[in-house]
């Protein structure tokens, strides 16, 4: 199992291209299962959790190429409707192809996913949409069986915006009899990237990045390309790899208006950035500033996928700082690890407050999930001394050689 060791202190500098969006690929494969059509899709970036969706659907029979950063599904030849159990585990996510192949082929066995590391992330607002759309689920045994004679378009209220719930109706509702709306449908940009993946395909939608979507259902999905759109969390957390370091560092291939609400918070702290196209630049020379409150909510408000590298650089801030976690459960485990580094934090229930300290000193520590994980790196850049992290694992469901990339703009960083 590898290991992430990290000499800190060094200032980051140069240009970093950003890759492909690990929660837009994600749903686009699923959806690529739906018409026995073939999908060509470019910028695939090259992560665990793009190998276990990979692995699922090389198990439900796609044939699928991979070269470089383009990967060819074609999912003509799928004679399975079980989903291994095994891959589910490793990657909740994949309760997405419920939508996908019921539309498919009106049925999938897939295992529940259970808890996970931030919470106990229900799958409650997924059931109750697919039940509307005509679907039967059988619950038993740790296995859900949904089967569906006909999904028919209907009106979905969705309770809250739920990213994955939102793709999931989508998905299903794309070949459904009649039209069907989706209301408080989730905003995030991933789910525009997967509305532009299916309209190219032949599927009517339209309203993604609003909260109402409108899929007209189409009786056949046709061959796709596709161009996967860029990460913003990866992009955020480049950010602030160079806002920790006081550096300079350009970060390439983004797209500026995904980053609005990260881009005001780190010029609260203190950071001047500057943007260009689809590009910005982003340069700290002084110790950061604190920061009131950050909240995090569903798009535009600021991700809970920042959350965890935003307390890292507020853990070395000028003054405290509070966050509140609205949107998972139990997403401060890295506040204990920071703390291992010196943090001055507090946890109450789904706030934190964070007493800036003047330097962070390197330990031994341990990811706990993906993000987490990406915070304790930044935490690592940052201190005083070596800091060695585990668990790695984690880090790579959504990084791509995030060692090598920190190394290029002038970490002391490797994978051991
Ligand atoms: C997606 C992202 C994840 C991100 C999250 C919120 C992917 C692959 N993952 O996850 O990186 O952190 O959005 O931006 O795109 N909920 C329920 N019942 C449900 C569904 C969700 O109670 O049926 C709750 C969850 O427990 C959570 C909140 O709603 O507290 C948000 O979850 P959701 O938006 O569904 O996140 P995911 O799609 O799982």
């Amino acid at each position: 199992m590898g290991k992430i060791v990290i000499n800190g202190g060094n200032k980051l500098t140069g240009e970093i291209s950003v890759s492909g969006a690990k929660n837009a690929i994600l749903p686009i494969l699923a959806a690529t299962v739906i018409g026995g059509h073939e999908s060509t899709i470019f910028n695939v970036p090259n992560l665990r959790d793009v190998e276990v969706m990979e692995e699922i659907l090389l198990s439900l029979g796609c044939r699928i190429r991979r070269i470089d950063k383009m990967m060819w599904v074609d999912s003509k030849p799928i004679d399975s409707i079980r989903i291994p159990e095994e891959l589910v585990r490793e990657m909740r996510s994949s309760i997405i192809l419920m939508g996908a192949m019921l539309t498919r082929f009106g049925e999938i066995i897939i295992s529940y996913p259970g808890g996970c590391e931030i919470g106990p992330r229900p799958i409650d607002l997924h059931l109750k949409a697919l039940r509307q759309l005509g679907v039967e689920i059988k619950e038993s045994h740790g296995f859900l069986h949904c089967k569906a004679k006909e999904l028919r378009g209907t009106e979905v209220q969705l309770d809250y915006p739920s990213v994955g719930a939102t793709e999931n109706i989508m998905l299903a509702a794309v070949k459904a009899k009649g039209t069907t709306v989706i209301r408080n449908a989730a905003r995030e940009p991933e789910i525009v990237d997967l509305q532009r993946y299916l309209n190219r395909a032949g599927a009517k939608i339209n309203g993604a990045g609003t909260s109402v979507v409108t899929i007209e259902g189409v009786d056949r999905l046709t061959d796709v390309t596709h161009t996967t759109m860029s990460d913003r969390i990866v992009a955020g957390t480049y950010m602030i790899a160079s806002a920790i370091t006081n550096g300079e560092v350009v970060i390439k291939n983004v797209v500026i208006d995904h980053l609005q609400a990260i881009i005001a918070k780190l010029r609260e702290a203190g950071c001047l950035i500057y943007s260009n196209n689809d590009s910005l630049k982003i340069v700290s020379s002084n110790r950061s500033r604190s920061i009131e409150m950050i909240q995090t909510l569903p798009y535009p408000g600021f991700p809970t996928d920042m959350q965890a590298q935003m307390m890292a650089l507020l853990s070395i801030a000028n003054g405290t700082s509070i966050i509140s976690e609205t949107v998972f459960e139990n997403r401060f485990k890295h506040a204990e690890e920071l703390m291992r580094m010196g943090a001055n934090i507090k946890v109450f229930g789904k706030v934190a407050v964070i007493k800036g300290v003047k330097e962070l000193t390197g330990a031994k520590l341990s990811a706990k999930d993906l993000r987490g994980g990406a915070c304790l790196v930044l935490a690592g850049l940052s201190a005083k001394g070596v800091t060695e992290i585990d668990d790695v694992y984690h880090i790579e469901r959504g990084y791509e050689d995030l060692h090598i990339k920190l190394q290029e703009l002038g970490a002391d960083i490797k994978m051991v």
